[in-house]
């Protein structure tokens, strides 16, 4: 039997904090299950990889979005799954359609939305958060922001959802192969539908922009984009859906910290920060060794798959004080959940305005969120940690 630790065991997605205590302590760089990746569980030591492009690979981890059996997927080839210097032609031809102008237009939109979804909560005080309040506005976001049709944004959810699978389904899974290759091609007919149309017609949406885009005479090329979508849309939303819920499960737990927003509503985005570092919607991220490498004292062989326990690093009490305490207006090092370097998340700017702008609209209306449920529901992936449901009480204020 295996003594490493499984990230997929009940008690350590429930909570794994215990566990990347015990990494930290004993064993910060040591292979875990499933998949016998190498997790490295200090900040230190995943920074410096993070900093490290050339001896760790995130082009070698394509083969992760593409197995065998699925013969195509645009978003093996996006920037996410590039090294430099294709990486950074990418990523400069992408990034200037992410201004704080094209944020600021979103932000009525993304109040009006928050407001509404509220409204429509509060009538009926026991919610689902995850999927009344938190999903629904990063998928509006992101419709908005690549001007596709809203009334479609749960559906390019579950697309998001489906592929998602990809990495991990059993070679005998035909049945969820099948639906993963019916995603891509269905997810593909219709976005090169938009692009096409944008051609003919540019508006001021980001699909516009990056089409018009140019960096030293080059623009994307229409697969370029494909791919940058097919990251993005899921990309945008899963993520920020989780921040949302894990901002309303410390509500609950913290009626005190509650009340302080409410009194002092300008202390929200420094609560945002340290939902980011105490419970990072993002867990782990990897990369692939392209040399043997030392860490943390550990020679890693080439071509080794390094998981980056982010959640791990976040709490390492050699960076931060009472690291295992939720501090509001903590100062010192950034957490690591939006990644760090030439990877460092797109669209940071965009998940904090989104969350902060949803607190916003909530907070005066309340006076309590109260669990009703003890148990939350985990979702599957020891990438991404965020709960699948979370029924609350909205006490009105
Ligand atoms: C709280 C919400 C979010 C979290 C925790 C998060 C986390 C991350 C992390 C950790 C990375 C680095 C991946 C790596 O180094 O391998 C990343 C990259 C990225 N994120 Fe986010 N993200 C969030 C929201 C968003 C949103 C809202 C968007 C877009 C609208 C977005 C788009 C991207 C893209 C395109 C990349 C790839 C950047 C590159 O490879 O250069 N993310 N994100």
């Amino acid at each position: 039997m295996s003594s490493r630790l499984n990230l997929m065991a009940p008690e350590v997605r429930n909570n794994p904090y215990p566990f990347y205590a015990e990494l930290r302590r004993n064993t910060p760089v040591c292979q875990v299950d499933p998949g016998g990746f190498w997790a490295i569980s200090r900040y230190e030591d995943i920074l410096g990889v993070l900093k490290n492009s050339k001896s760790f690979s995130s082009a070698a981890l394509r083969p992760l979005f593409r197995p065998q059996w699925l013969n195509h997927n645009p978003v093996e080839d996006s920037l996410l799954v590039q090294d430099p210097p294709v990486h950074a032609r990418l990523r400069n031809l992408i990034q200037r359609a992410f201004t704080p102008t094209s944020l600021n237009r979103l932000e009525p939109l993304l109040r009006k939305t928050s407001e509404q979804l509220v409204q429509d909560m509060m009538p009926r005080r026991s919610v689902d958060i995850v999927t009344d309040f938190s999903l629904p506005i990063p998928a509006t976001a992101i419709c908005t922001l690549l001007g596709l049709d809203i009334s479609r944004r749960m559906q390019f959810k579950r697309w998001g959802d489906v592929l998602a699978t990809a990495s991990s389904l059993p070679p005998g899974d035909l049945a969820g192969h099948e639906e993963v290759r019916t995603t891509v091609r269905d997810m593909e007919a219709y976005l090169r539908g938009v692009i096409e149309q944008r051609r003919r017609d540019l508006s001021d949406d980001l699909i516009s922009t990056l089409l018009q885009g140019r960096v030293d005479g080059e623009a994307l090329t229409d697969e370029e984009l494909m791919s940058f979508l097919f990251l993005l849309l899921p990309a945008g939303t899963e993520t920020t859906a989780h921040l949302l819920s894990f901002s309303a499960l410390l509500l609950a737990e913290q009626p005190e910290l509650l009340e302080q927003l409410r009194a002092q509503p300008e202390l929200i985005p420094s609560f945002v920060e340290e939902v980011l570092r105490f419970e990072p919607p993002t867990h782990g991220l990897f990369r692939m060794t392209i040399e043997e490498v030392e860490v943390g004292g550990v020679r890693l062989p080439a071509n080794a798959m390094v998981l980056l326990l982010v959640g791990a690093g976040n709490r390492d009490e050699g960076i931060f004080q009472e690291a295992e305490q939720f501090m509001l207006g903590r100062t010192g090092p950034q957490g690591l959940a939006l990644g760090y370097g030439i990877h460092y998340c797109i669209g940071a700017a965009l998940a904090r305005l989104e969350t902060r702008v949803a607190l916003e609209a909530l907070l005066p209306r309340i006076r309590r969120i109260k669990r009703t449920s003890e148990s939350v529901q985990w979702n599957a992936s020891f990438l991404v940690r965020g709960p699948t449901t979370l029924p609350v009480e909205l006490v009105p204020a």
